[in-house]
């Protein structure tokens, strides 16, 4: 029976992979630093292998019997460092294919750091000769939810998307994708953008957030000079601010409104629309103590 190893196994679209691989039956082995913490969040019955990314020998220990690997880290300076080195370990070891997590607009030469980031490591990953699906998403709905409070104390959806659209993706989606992708008997190596059921506006979002909550959610936009201080004062490190902004200078270019038929021709269903996204996650968007 197939073995896969899991990278970011704790992280928002990680945990979802394991998931959807043990709804298949596969044996999932989890690649984790805490497991304490892992099996917490993951459920007592998942194989854990304990590592870290920045330490090779605890890899290839993770590595041993695998067949196929789900390849994530965190965003951050160290990012192609370490997914290099499970490219690396994987390749030595002979594992048969890698689904790598990247992202739309991923590029080598990318002035956004995490593009660029991934762009470098897509990049490693096919001069490696492993067979390589890339998944490259469009912005998650999740994201959302790092404004949720802010939306539940104010009633009030921000941000610079000059009212353009966000073909955004639920990140169930994503795993689910990647694990048709880690379990299919024969995959056409290549490079998927994913994408949402719909491009939407913020202010459909807000309207979602509405029904939702049954509480009233209004979209508000900001300009790109109001907006930059919100991501150079929140305390973030600077590439991620950097970031944070060159997203959204995407999103008002219109660099995020295509759709892609991917996750419905992948999984044989459509994706999760934004309205089901707000429902299943409208307790985060209530004042706390409210009813949702
Ligand atoms: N947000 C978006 O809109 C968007 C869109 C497209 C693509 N993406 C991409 O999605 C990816 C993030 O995926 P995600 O959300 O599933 O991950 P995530 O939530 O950022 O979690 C990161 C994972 O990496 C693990 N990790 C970090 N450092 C490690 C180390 N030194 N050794 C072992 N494990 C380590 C973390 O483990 P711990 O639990 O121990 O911290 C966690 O499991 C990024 O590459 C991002 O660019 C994001």
């Amino acid at each position: 029976m197939t073995r896969v190893l899991v990278t970011g196994a704790t992280g928002t679209v990680g945990a979802n992979v394991v998931a959807a691989l043990q709804a298949r039956g596969v044996r999932v082995r989890a690649f984790v630093r805490d497991p304490g913490a892992a099996a917490a969040r993951l459920g007592r019955d998942v194989e854990l292998a304990h590592g870290d990314l920045a330490d090779e020998d605890s890899l290839v220990r993770a590595l041993d019997g695998v067949d196929r690997l789900y390849l994530s880290a965190a965003d951050g300076p160290a990012k192609v460092a370490h997914e290099t080195g499970v490219i690396d370990a994987a390749a030595k070891v002979g594992v048969e294919r890698i689904v790598k997590l990247s992202a739309m607009h991923a590029d080598p030469a990318s002035p956004l750091p995490a593009l660029r980031w991934h762009g470098a490591i897509e990049a490693h990953l096919h001069r490696s000769g492993v067979p390589a699906t890339v998944l490259r998403p469009a912005f998650f709905m999740t994201n959302l939810l790092m404004v949720a409070g802010g939306v539940a104390a104010t009633g009030v959806l921000g941000g610079p998307t000059a009212g353009r659209r966000i073909a955004m993706i639920d990140v169930r989606d994503v795993a689910e994708v990647a694990a048709v992708q880690l379990t299919a008997p024969s995959v056409t190596a290549g490079t998927w953008e994913l994408t949402g059921p719909a491009a939407v506006t913020f202010a459909d979002v807000a309207g979602a957030l509405t029904a939702a909550t049954g509480r009233p959610v209004r979209a508000a936009d900001l300009t790109e000079e109001e907006a930059r201080p919100r991501f150079a004062g929140a305390g973030l490190p600077d590439w991620l601010a950097t970031h944070l902004a060159g997203v959204f200078g995407i999103i008002r270019a219109g660099g995020f409104e295509h759709t892609t038929p991917h996750v419905t021709s992948i999984t044989g269903h459509a994706g999760r629309s934004i309205a089901a996204f707000a429902r299943d996650h409208a307790a985060a968007f209530t004042p706390a103590g409210q009813p949702v």
